[in-house]
């Protein structure tokens, strides 16, 4: 079963304006480790599964790659997309991954950001992908850390009396599956997966993994963001670069 939670009208406009505010954890945390970790993208052909509202894919043709297909399960997404960061090289599909039919050996580069862990068979997916990249082409994603999603609830800091978090729990950590979230409303279906599931499916799959990073802040992230000093305690992000080598 897919969840297309953000096309829910009250999440979708929560999400907007969170990725609209100055300061968020994607624009100072995730991206910039994410873009610092691309391979050349000049004359290369990328596909960005999960590409929300286009703003990488437009930094993609900004680096000058010849063509971009950027996907979505979200409708509104798509049509943001559309509307703010439309170029002659980028093409938007409204498609879930799991839905997408891609041709073998089509891509130079293939990028994810922060849309796997809502994905049910991480396999598949990690299959599907590999077969589209031409060989030595690269995946780059990054996805919610495992520690972040291992607690049944992701309810995951522990306060103290004052309202002060005083730890970060990690538990039921090996089962791997469905997590329910309240994230602006409840309901949010995203899947938890071990460290050793995400780095070990890749190998399997064809992958050589090049590079792993759990993104800490600049200081620049911490002048315009203070509590994002949090990362330094548990990480939220992990980010991975894998090629394919067969
Ligand atoms: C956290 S947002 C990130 C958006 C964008 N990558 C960015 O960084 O701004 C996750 C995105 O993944 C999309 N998504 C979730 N499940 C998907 C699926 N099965 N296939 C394609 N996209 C999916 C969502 O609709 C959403 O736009």
């Amino acid at each position: 079963m897919k969840q297309n939670i953000y096309d829910h009208p009250e999440f979708f406009q929560s999400y907007r304006n969170l990725r609209e505010s100055e300061s968020n954890y994607n624009d100072l945390l995730e991206q910039p480790t994410l873009r610092d970790m691309l391979p050349e993208l000049k004359n290369k052909i990328v596909l960005d599964v999960g590409c929300g509202m286009g703003d990488f894919a437009k930094y993609c043709v900004k680096e000058q790659a010849r063509e971009v297909v950027a996907i979505d399960i979200s409708k509104k997404m798509i049509q943001v997309a559309q509307q703010r960061n439309s170029h002659e090289r980028i093409n938007y599909v409204n498609i879930a991954i799991e839905d997408l039919q891609l041709k073998q050996h089509e891509f130079d580069v293939v990028v994810s950001s922060l849309a796997l862990h809502y994905i049910r068979d991480y396999d598949v997916v990690i299959k599907k992908i590999n077969c589209s990249l031409k060989k030595m082409g690269v995946f780059l994603f990054s996805i919610e850390h495992p520690i972040v999603t291992a607690r049944r609830n992701m309810d995951n800091w522990i306060v103290d009396k004052e309202n002060n978090r005083s730890h970060y729990a990690v538990d039921h950590y090996q089962e791997e599956g469905e997590r329910q979230q309240h994230w602006y409303i409840d309901g949010i279906v995203k899947y938890h997966r071990t460290f050793s599931t995400l780095i070990n499916e890749l190998i399997l799959n064809g992958f050589q993994i090049e590079q792993v990073i759990e993104p800490i802040p600049n200081n620049k992230a911490l002048n315009s963001l203070p509590k994002i000093i949090n990362e330094m305690r548990k990480p939220s992000f992990m980010i991975i670069r894998a090629k394919k080598v067969w």
